[in-house]
């Protein structure tokens, strides 16, 4: 218990400090305390136990449960080789990334997706409570914001996917949980530079059947200034607002990096080439906001209106939707060789089928 309220502590002060700009989910923090203090009944597991959230779950469970999952794998490893060594190896079913569940696309505005219409939605939940957003970009592997996960010890950690409004979840909803997190080397709490991290699951998805879906990686160097991307959460839908029931999406336009640096309230050297931003300069009045933290930033392919790149993670903002203050995202981009680096033993869908893998 000690230790557990020492982690409390350090979780205060990281807020304190970032108070202004981070977009978690602060609107309940009472709430989500309590949640910490006195666990729902349903959490059946051990008293957390602080450990390094870049160690390593034992590779016993991990590769274990590798061996168990459904149709995407062929072949059960020999028992021997589950001990010790992750990844196993597998065949990877053929599937396409990015595409949307729903055939025609509406005007968007700010309001409540269609149910899955964005399957690779993953609601990152602390000890069973809603706390951040997330993508899946593979069956193993959900890319989220390093701030949402920094100093969060692994056990209490869980991805759900396939959810809609969080006060009326349904058989549908597939849960795993953190089996390892990998938080970017050079992340910087307090410039936000580097806002990434990824999370292994603990078993791999089915993501070849519908509606369950990863969204793709975005086009190496492809800036998508002036073009329109969709942001998609449960966070607040004004400032200081509550987080939301049901998954709401708004569209929003990407600014070029001297717009930006130069247009903006920000300081031109607060916009780091890893950050990409979005927004309304002038009226603004449609932007992420808290408990936002880690949703996708999407872009659609160009001639290929229901299928969608992942351009942005929801890092930071001053305030929501003002004027001169656009959403601050992290630029994915910008880390297509660290994401490969860091995913170890998953199985990726592809932008078009006839792709080579
Ligand atoms: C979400 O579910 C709750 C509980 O069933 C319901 O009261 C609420 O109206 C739903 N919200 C939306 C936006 O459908
Ligand atoms: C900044 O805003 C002004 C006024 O709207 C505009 O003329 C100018 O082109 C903008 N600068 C950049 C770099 O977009």
């Amino acid at each position: 218990m000690r230790l557990q309220f020492l982690w409390i502590l350090v979780l205060l002060v990281q807020q304190n400090e970032a108070n202004v700009y981070l977009r978690i989910r602060q609107g309940n923090i009472v709430e989500w305390l309590a949640s910490i203090l006195f666990p729902p009944t349903t959490t059946t597991t051990a008293p957390p136990i602080i450990t390094s959230t870049t160690q390593q779950l034992t590779s016993q469970s991990s590769s274990s449960s590798l061996g168990t999952s459904s149709t995407t794998t062929t072949h059960s490893p020999p028992a021997a080789s589950t001990i010790n060594s992750f990844p196993i190896e597998r065949d990877c079913p053929l599937c396409r990334c990015g595409l949307i569940n729903t055939l025609h696309k509406k005007i968007i505005g700010g309001h409540e997706t269609r149910i899955h219409q964005y399957p690779w939605m993953a609601v990152i939940l602390l000890h069973q409570r809603f706390y951040c957003s997330g993508s899946l970009i593979s069956d193993l592997y959900v890319l989220t914001v390093a701030h949402c996960l920094e100093g969060v010890p692994l056990e209490l950690i869980t991805v759900r996917f396939l959810e809609h409004n969080r006060s009326d979840s349904h058989d549908l909803v597939i849960e795993r949980q953190a089996a390892h997190v990998k938080i970017h080397e050079l992340h910087n709490p307090r410039s936000f530079d580097n806002d990434i991290a990824l999370i292994r699951l603990n078993r791999p998805l089915d993501v070849d059947n519908k509606p369950l879906r990863p969204i793709c990686l975005p086009v190496r160097d492809h800036s998508f200034d002036g073009e329109l991307a969709i942001v998609t959460g449960w966070g607040a839908q004004r400032e200081g607002g509550f987080a939301t029931d049901s998954l709401q999406e708004v569209e929003v336009l990407v600014l070029t990096q001297m717009e930006c640096r130069l247009n903006s309230t920000y300081k031109s050297g607060q916009i780091t080439d890893n950050m990409i931003c979005a927004g309304y300069l002038q009226n603004g009045g449609r932007d992420a906001c808290s408990g936002d933290s880690g949703g996708p930033l999407h872009v659609h392919f160009d001639e290929q209106p229901t299928q969608y790149q992942l351009a942005g993670l929801v890092s930071w903002g001053e305030g929501c939707a003002r004027p001169q203050a656009p959403g601050v995202y992290t630029r994915v981009s910008q880390y297509l060789r660290w994401i490969e680096r860091n995913t170890p033993g998953d199985c990726l869908c592809m932008p078009y089928p006839e792709e080579d893998y």
